[in-house]
């Protein structure tokens, strides 16, 4: 019987689709589930002939298999993912290939290299974005690991993966051993800080203007048109538009507000911070998620806490405008503080990092997909080595003439009492990046008072210390 080219291991939603996609792009796949009847109900409701084949067992799931064997895992991410690779790994062959496609840790991806590569086995970490939609019309995939197994793959995660409007693949090899989670783990850690200034910015247009979801949804789709295009700022129209069928309200008006994580938002700050890399607005977003889940807290502290009005004062329009504005500002600001990251990481981890391939790669098919990634991979196609995004004339540009609007909101949501951490944090960290002289002198004055922790002058070398 002919061999499939490609095995699907673990059939929840994203692996099912996954499957479906590759098997629709014309490569024999044989899937295979723990629990077996996943598997039986999966293939009972393929239709037209694909090319999908089962296993239920790894020995068969091995004999189906041409060689090198493609073995993709779509577990959840933790102790899953060590348990599957140790259940398949005797039934493997020298220079068998073991694809990772969960929201794996990159340490994890790390150490599971250095343990399947020792019994000469290759194995990708390879970021997939796109939810369940793009895994089944194209994800955006971030395959990192071994150059021999990326090779091996290549063809077949190109066929998959999501395609931008010029027919360019939403794929390429991102670097060695653990990189493609690393650059996941940031694209998540994005996704946080994106998602959070939308929500700063639906706070303060539901709470301050009296929008209701209708006129919200003609809003981000009207914004969707223009310099905010993105998959976030779309379904966030769509969202507003989603009517309850129980109660007959905005479905978004009776929705719990807490926000829950996964954790790859905070992995992202908390390696930010191991690197010693500024990522403000990602941490704000993590932080975000954090309050909201006090909800029972925040029930009280409305209650004995007092602030000013939410109501806006003013020109309608002006902070219609301005947030539109403030937003984009937010966004490049974020996507700033993103790629710095992953530049630090770049050198930290030795990852050979592309900016510009990874921009590239995220211009469709995943989560942050948006317009303004085309113009970051030309900016890192300028200059390979920018040191910050703020450096490229263009953005610098875009920032600089939106600053004001980026202000307005700010002032005037502060003013209001509305909640702005997202898009504050991120203009505190373009204030602060701009600036030469920062306070920090006082805090090393402060440092070496309390704690004789000494202090470098900007005037000659050495540490210093004060009897105060
Ligand atoms: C993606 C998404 C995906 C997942 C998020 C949600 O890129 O397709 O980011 O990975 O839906 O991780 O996770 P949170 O629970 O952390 O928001």
């Amino acid at each position: 019987m002919k061999k499939a080219k490609f095995a699907l291991v673990g059939l929840g939603v994203m692996g099912q689709n996954l499957a479906l996609n590759i098997a629709n792009k014309g490569y024999p796949v044989v899937v295979y589930n723990r629990t077996a009847s996943v598997t039986q109900e999966f293939i009972a409701r393929l239709t037209n002939g694909q090319s999908v084949t089962s296993a239920y067992s790894y020995a068969d799931l091995m004999a189906s298999l041409e060689k090198p064997r493609r073995i993709m895992l779509m577990v959840k991410a933790g102790p899953a993912v060590d348990a599957v690779i140790s259940e398949i790994k005797p039934y493997l062959e020298p220079g068998d290939i073991l694809i990772d496609g969960g929201n794996s840790f990159f340490a994890d991806t790390e150490r599971r290299t250095a343990e399947l590569e020792r019994d000469s086995f290759l194995f990708i970490g390879a970021g997939v974005s796109g939810g369940e939609e793009g895994a089944l019309h194209g994800p955006s995939i971030m395959p990192g690991g071994s150059l021999a197994a990326w090779k091996a793959l290549q063809e077949i995660f190109t066929a998959a993966a999501a395609k931008t409007q010029d027919g360019e693949p939403c794929v390429d090899y991102v670097g060695p051993r653990g990189a493609g989670h690393y650059v996941k783990m940031v694209h998540n850690g994005i996704e946080y800080a994106i998602m959070q200034m939308i929500a700063e910015v639906y706070d303060l247009l539901n709470r301050g203007l009296s929008l209701t979801a209708t006129e919200l949804a003609d809003l981000f789709v009207e914004w969707n048109q223009g310099e905010l295009a993105s998959y976030l700022i779309e379904i966030t129209g769509e969202i507003f538009k989603k009517l309850d069928p129980e109660t007959g309200k905005p479905l978004v008006d009776v929705i719990l507000d807490e926000a829950e994580q996964k954790g790859t938002g905070k992995w992202t700050s908390q390696n930010a911070f191991d690197l010693g890399a500024p990522t403000h607005a990602i941490n704000a977003g993590v932080a975000s998620r954090i309050l909201s889940g006090m909800k029972s807290q925040r029930t009280v502290a409305q209650k004995l806490i007092d602030g000013p009005s939410p109501t806006f004062i003013g020109d309608r329009e002006v902070l219609l405008a301005a947030c539109k504005h403030a937003l984009f500002a937010g966004l490049v600001l974020a996507f700033t503080q993103g790629f710095g990251l992953m530049q630090l990481a770049s050198q930290e981890y030795e990852y050979a990092l592309d900016m510009q391939v990874i921009a590239k790669i995220w211009r469709a098919g995943c989560i942050i997909r948006a317009d303004l990634l085309d113009d970051i991979m030309q900016a890192y196609g300028r200059d390979p080595g920018l040191l910050n995004l703020l450096f490229d004339e263009d953005f610098n540009k875009a920032v600089a003439k939106r600053q004001g609007a980026l202000r307005y909101v700010l002032i005037n949501a502060i003013r209001m009492g509305v909640p702005v951490y997202a898009l504050s944090s991120a203009l505190a960290y373009f204030d602060a990046y701009r600036t030469e002289r920062l306070p920090a002198n006082l805090t090393q004055a402060q440092r070496d008072y309390f704690g004789a922790h000494t202090y470098r002058r900007l005037d000659k070398e050495g540490s210093f210390h004060t009897q105060w």
